[in-house]
């Protein structure tokens, strides 16, 4: 069965990871895919959050993709039938309930999966690995070390 997996990822973290790994366990055609979240300002350009990406998941049996406009547009020119999101704690519930519906209003072919985070990582985010790396703070718990090495420079340039 197919799936994708859409996010900004910016960057991805062991979090991220870890729901691909459990997905793609359930889906054997499973595709991460890289898109713009117009709520967020991201820190790294598409590029550099397509290499983490790739890099993090080499070896891994998962197909990575990019796209710029809506969810459902991708859907529909790929015939996508599922998507898949993590959650965390009770706050990830109401930005994924809204962005669901407003998914379904638009697209009402797509079902949207929830993975639950596992317990390590309920309170990581992108935000909060960014935010440790602008204070020089320790990384390797949260995120793959070309993540880490990425973090570093962008915050020494800065
Ligand atoms: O990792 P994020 O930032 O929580 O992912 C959010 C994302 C990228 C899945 C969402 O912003 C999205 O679907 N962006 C594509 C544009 C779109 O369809 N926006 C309408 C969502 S209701």
């Amino acid at each position: 069965m197919r799936a994708i997996y859409p996010g900004s990822f910016d960057p991805i973290t062991y979090g991220h990871i870890d729901i691909i790994k459990r997905a793609s366990k359930v889906f054997d055609d499973f595709t991460v895919v890289l898109m713009n979240n117009l709520r967020k300002k991201p820190l790294f350009s598409v590029e550099e959050r397509l290499y983490m990406i790739k890099e993090s998941l080499k070896g891994m049996n998962v197909n990575v993709d990019i796209h710029e406009g809506l969810l459902v547009q991708y859907v529909e020119q790929n015939n996508v039938k599922i998507a898949i999101r993590g959650l965390r704690a009770v706050g990830d519930f109401e930005y994924e309930f809204e962005m669901a519906l407003a998914n379904r209003e638009m697209c009402p072919s797509l079902e949207m999966i929830y993975f639950m985070t596992d317990i390590k990582y309920l309170f990581l985010s992108s935000s909060m690995v960014k935010e440790i790396a602008q204070f020089g703070g320790e990384l390797k718990e949260w995120v793959p070390p070309v993540v880490e090495k990425k973090l570093r420079e962008k915050f020494q340039k800065l």
